[in-house]
């Protein structure tokens, strides 16, 4: 029997997200509802409600997220329920071109599920990263539940759902830090905080946090970071040089996506050193630098799509280091709150006031 339950919705670009019923039809071949016990509020959803990734509306928000299988459909062999699962945007099909030549990370044919969640009128909704976990409960395919340890905190591992498995892979898998090396963030928000936790758990020696605001730097430091840069008081570029021995950092991580971050990340660097691109940037920016600085400099000029992850792999290692108390996941909960309470959430979010607000079901 398809279940009532309640969801949070945008309906139309830029207008106030709304809690209403939703139609969950039951779990079809390979698919699973999910039962949501934690989801948090993500830079991506508010992309959604203003309509900056389509205008599929409506949009079902929520996309970092951990929950109980309820039921499952034909075919599921991943999970059962009563598993606790991760949600994840990037359930690889094995099959395309770039998971047949080995690197799933970029597979460009992910699962979701493939029926449709819709409001009571009938009308379909369009989950948020084939998602939709601002709700009690929601529809996924098999491959986007990873199952991790039931002890954890779902509010806290539901974070690798996203923007936390972003930053940390940023660091870990596209920047490829190794131990002794130096890495410099630029911007401490959820996702460049994450990737302070990464190159820290990778081992790098200097950890450069670079924020404008001194909260950011602080939370930033409690995460990993050796030293900091306000952004705003001085020239970064030579800030991270100083600290690295005039030379330029190994690996620099922009987690803003802005064209004046990026050139810093780029003359941040030391020669033949790494940039990586997480911060996302809007289309009308645009870089004019000189080209025979790329040749001088070279290195490797990369982006970061969800840290290149593979959610199979990488979510439960991450759990795991948490649970050891290697990895302090929980401070990047700076609230719980309700699900009535997630437009007042992008406001705290826009404000800069918290790492991630966590709806809490
Ligand atoms: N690549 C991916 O797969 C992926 C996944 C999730 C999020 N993201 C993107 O990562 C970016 C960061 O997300 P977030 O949740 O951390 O956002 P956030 O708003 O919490 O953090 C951004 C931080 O950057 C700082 N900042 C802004 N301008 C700055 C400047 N000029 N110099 C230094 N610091 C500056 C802000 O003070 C803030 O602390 C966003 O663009 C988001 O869309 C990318
Ligand atoms: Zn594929
Ligand atoms: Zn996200």
């Amino acid at each position: 029997m398809p279940q009532q339950v309640r969801g949070v919705i945008a309906r139309s670009k830029g207008a106030p997200v709304e809690l209403v019923d939703i139609t969950i039809p039951d779990p079809g071949p390979r698919e699973v509802v999910v039962d949501i016990q934690a989801c948090g509020v993500c830079h991506t959803d508010l992309t959604y409600r203003d309509g900056g990734i389509n205008d599929e509306y409506p949009f079902l928000l929520g996309h970092e997220a951990a929950g109980v299988v309820e039921s499952v459909g034909a075919g599921v062999t991943a999970v059962a329920p009563g598993d606790f699962v991760v949600l994840n945007w990037r359930a690889v099909c094995g099959e395309c071109r770039a998971c047949r030549r080995g690197r799933p990370w970029y597979c460009f044919d992910t699962h979701n599920a493939a029926q449709k969640m819709t409001l009571a009128d009938g009308t379909e909704l369009t989950p948020a990263l084939g998602i939709g976990a601002f709700a009690d409960k929601t529809l996924v395919h098999e491959g986007q539940c990873t199952k991790v340890d039931p002890s954890s905190d779902p509010a806290v591992v539901g974070l690798l759902g996203c923007g936390v498995m972003a930053g940390m892979g940023a660091a870990m898998n596209t920047g490829n830090v190794s131990r002794g090396d130096s890495v410099a963030v630029i911007g401490c928000g959820g996702v460049g905080d994450a990737a302070i936790a990464g190159a820290r758990l990778a081992g790098a020696s200097t950890i450069i946090a670079i924020d404008r605001d001194a909260k950011k730097l602080q939370w930033a430091t409690d995460l990993g970071a050796t030293h900091t840069i306000n952004a705003s008081e001085g020239d970064v570029v030579s800030a991270v040089q100083e600290l690295t021995g005039g030379f330029g950092a190994d690996v620099v991580i922009d987690a803003v996506g802005r064209p004046e971050t990026w050139k810093q990340a780029f003359y941040a660097r030391d020669l033949a050193g790494t940039v990586v691109l997480v911060g996302v940037p809007t289309p009308e920016m645009t870089l004019e630098m000189p080209l025979v600085d790329f040749f001088s400099r070279g290195g490797s000029l990369k982006s970061s799509w969800y840290g290149d992850c593979l959610p199979e792999r990488d979510i439960p290692m991450l759990v795991d280091l948490y649970q050891q108390g290697r990895l302090p996941l929980e401070l990047f909960v700076s609230e719980r709150i309700t699900l009535d309470a997630v437009e007042q959430a992008f406001a705290t979010m826009h404000a800069g006031e918290v790492l991630r607000s966590v709806v809490i079901l």
